[in-house]
């Protein structure tokens, strides 16, 4: 049992991936690196194994998972896909865009998943290792972010051990997540509406515009649909101050281009190095001697959007 054994620690390889797919295939937990951030996977149609997940998290059993698929077909057999819906997929999957929509009342899938919620939140991850595992598993993978409720995600299999080690059975070490971000979360809802529920990699306003005419609602703050998204999440578990020009002696500064700190977030002012290394960033200012930390300002465009609102998170 996972609490009972140590966390194996496993390879990309065909190896790795192959133990992997049978520790799921069994009902056990395997953090698995994706583009973003590593995720908890679990397989998806047994509400034992989803259970697990929830209990190895901490995390409240009103906050829906979502759900991983290796092809736009796999995610058909689970939810309603309108047209425009199958264009967003067509154009942004592989990658980092998490869809909500109406879940099929068939799917088989473990009842926790969408904690009561008609809908579901599908992802086609883009990195070799969590597609590779979906397809030898045989059944889509349920997977949060790979960290205890409310702790920083994980962007490295070291960070996934700090809160998970010997409360899973597996971690797949792929070294650095490419985005460092949890997807975009966009909600295509019945009468068309597109809404926001997570700033993340994608901008859903660009993509918006490149499918269709219209706009896109901001729910990520307080949406009912959103529990995960209450304000205080992705703590570091000190006090943050933002926008920070200069830092006070007990506070460990996190620049961003002209602003110098203990660690930079992008030395070059890069907005993607900056998402890539905001949660390392995070878990090393936590871990440090300071008692407080101190956050550079980060311009509000583009993927600086997603890394504010993580930020505002941080420090609430
Ligand atoms: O990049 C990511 O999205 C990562 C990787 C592992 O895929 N996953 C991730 O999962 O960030 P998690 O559980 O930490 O965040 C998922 C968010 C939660 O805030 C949850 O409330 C929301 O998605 N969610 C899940 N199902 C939903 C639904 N049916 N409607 C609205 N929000 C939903
Ligand atoms: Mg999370």
């Amino acid at each position: 049992m996972a609490d009972k054994n140590a966390t194996e620690r496993l390879s990309t390889n065909a190896a790795g991936i192959a133990r992997a797919a049978e520790i799921l295939r069994d009902g056990g937990l395997v953090a698995v690196p994706t583009e973003t951030v590593y995720g908890l996977a679990a397989r998806a149609d047994s509400d034992r194994a989803v259970a697990k997940i929830y209990a190895a998290k901490g995390r409240p059993s009103f906050n829906p998972l979502i759900v991983h698929v290796a092809s736009v077909t796999q995610a058909k057999e689970l939810a309603d896909f309108s047209a425009e819906a199958e264009s967003v997929a067509a154009r942004m999957w592989p990658g980092a865009l998490t869809l909500v929509l109406p879940v099929k009342s068939d799917a088989a899938l473990a009842s926790a998943i969408t904690a009561g919620l008609p809908t579901l939140a599908l992802r086609m991850p883009d990195h070799p290792a969590m597609r590779d595992l979906i397809e030898m598993t045989g059944c889509p993978l349920a997977a949060p972010s790979a960290n205890r409720s409310n702790a920083i995600s994980p962007t490295t299999a070291d960070h996934v051990l700090e809160t998970l080690d010997g409360r899973i059975d597996a971690v797949i070490d792929g070294g650095k997540c490419q985005k460092g971000l949890e997807s975009s979360i966009l909600a295509i809802r019945h009468d068309g509406r597109w809404e926001e529920l997570r700033p993340g990699p994608v901008d859903l306003d660009a993509l918006r515009r490149s499918v269709s005419d219209g706009e896109v609602v901001d729910a990520a703050m307080g949406a009912i649909e959103a529990p995960g998204q209450q304000i205080r999440h992705y703590s570091p578990g000190k006090p943050l101050r933002l926008n920070a020009a200069v830092p006070e002696e007990d506070e460990f500064m996190i620049g961003y281009g002209n602003i110098s700190g203990d660690i930079a977030l992008s030395d070059r002012g890069d907005l993607g190095e900056a998402a890539m290394r905001l949660y390392s960033t995070l878990h090393a200012a936590a871990k440090s001697d300071r008692p407080r930390i101190a956050v550079a300002p980060i311009p509000e465009q583009g993927i600086g959007k997603a890394i504010n609102d993580r930020l505002r998170r941080a420090a609430a």
